[in-house]
């Protein structure tokens, strides 16, 4: 290991005092914790831990001087997760794995953080269950629906896609679009609303090769290396966990399968949050590249497409396109050795 890898992946001692100081205390440490599962705002955290703001703003700000928190800003809320940067997270993920998560606290608090999430993925079901009529008019507010649908034609063109999996599929126009590149085609959609458009819009199409299945994009029952391509069309703004939600993705591709997603760019649209469900406002490249990575993908192209008229609430498509690594030979040798390793110094 060459010395300036080694420098990057260590804490000196005063960073390291600083650090282990942020994180000695209890409501810290229920934050990083908490911080495990995924990005929080301080609203999220004031309902989690039931402290009053000014409190939770001065610990995040002692987590985020030592290192240890990240924020960012969207819209008018400001986000908070682990640290990115290898020798903090490291530090973080032993420091949170080292709790019991059968403490009372920390069990509360995670319960307290699934309800909320709960909470969320219900108030954009209503949205759905209230406008599931009128999805295919609203999906193309921003962009010309035929530039989205060229750009996505053409991300996918001469990759295999014998098995289409398309998650979030709503009215079902993404197995509409690709109907003639799959041998078979599986939509999902927790809301009964929109499955019922996107079952009469196949069985109009006569999309014999494809079908629709209630389910949830964090667990879809699927065998693992299922699917040579994945679609996601303006569905991670949506969800309360978008990391988990890729993660199973990930999972259900074949190696050397594709996934696509399609969502917005950064934006301060505010009002899409009451007005229109949506969790999130827009995604930057640089955060879906490390939730793919996260997941075992690398992303391999993104494409922007601008709204014509801008100045307006109109945004911005991002189309990201990412593969699933062949694991070679020599990548299994390598993984090998490290587990002859492992079970030779084991053994000692
Ligand atoms: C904005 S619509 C997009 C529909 C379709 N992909 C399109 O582009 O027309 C998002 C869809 O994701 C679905 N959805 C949200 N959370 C989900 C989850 N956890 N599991 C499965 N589907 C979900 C919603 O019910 C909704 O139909």
């Amino acid at each position: 290991m060459s010395n300036a890898v080694e420098q990057s992946e260590v804490l000196s001692s005063s960073e390291l005092v600083s650090v282990l100081k942020a994180a000695a205390e209890p409501t810290r440490l229920r934050i990083l914790v908490l911080l495990r599962s995924g990005e929080l705002n301080v609203k999220d955290l004031m309902q989690i831990l039931k402290q009053s703001q000014p409190r939770l703003s001065r610990h995040l700000k002692l987590l985020h001087e030592a290192g240890l928190v990240e924020r960012f800003r969207e819209g008018s809320w400001v986000y908070f997760r682990l640290s990115e940067e290898a020798r903090f997270e490291d530090l973080a993920s032993r420091l949170t794995g080292a709790v019991d998560p059968s403490d009372s606290l920390i069990s509360r608090d995670r319960e307290r953080l699934n309800a909320l999430k709960q909470d969320r993925e219900k108030s954009a079901q209503t949205y759905f269950e209230a406008h599931a009529g009128e999805w295919d008019r609203i999906r193309a507010l921003h962009v010309a629906e035929t530039d989205v649908e060229a750009a996505m034609l053409k991300a996918l063109k001469g990759v295999t896609l014998d098995v289409l999996i398309d998650l979030g599929t709503g009215t079902g126009r993404t197995l509409e679009l690709f109907a003639d590149r799959y041998e078979r085609a599986v939509g999902f959609d927790v809301n009964q609303s929109m499955l019922a458009y996107a079952r009469a819009k196949i069985s109009q199409a006569g999309l014999d090769k494809a079908q629709v299945r209630h389910g949830d994009i964090y667990n879809l029952g699927l065998p693992t290396e299922e699917a040579d391509a994945v679609v996601m069309h303006q569905v991670m703004h949506f969800l309360s966990d978008a990391a988990g939600a890729l993660a199973e993705a990930g999972r259900i591709l074949k190696p050397g399968g594709h996934l696509l997603m399609v969502d917005f760019a950064p934006h301060q649209v505010e009002f899409l949050r009451d007005a229109h469900a949506h969790e999130r406002l827009g995604f930057s490249t640089g955060q879906i590249a490390e939730w793919m990575r996260g997941s075992g993908l690398e992303l391999t192209k993104t494409v922007e497409l601008a709204p014509a008229d801008a100045g307006t609430d109109r945004l911005t498509v991002m189309l990201w396109l990412a593969t699933k690594p062949v694991v070679t030979h020599e990548n299994n040798a390598t993984e090998n050795l490290a587990i002859e390793n492992k079970e030779f110094l084991e053994g000692i």
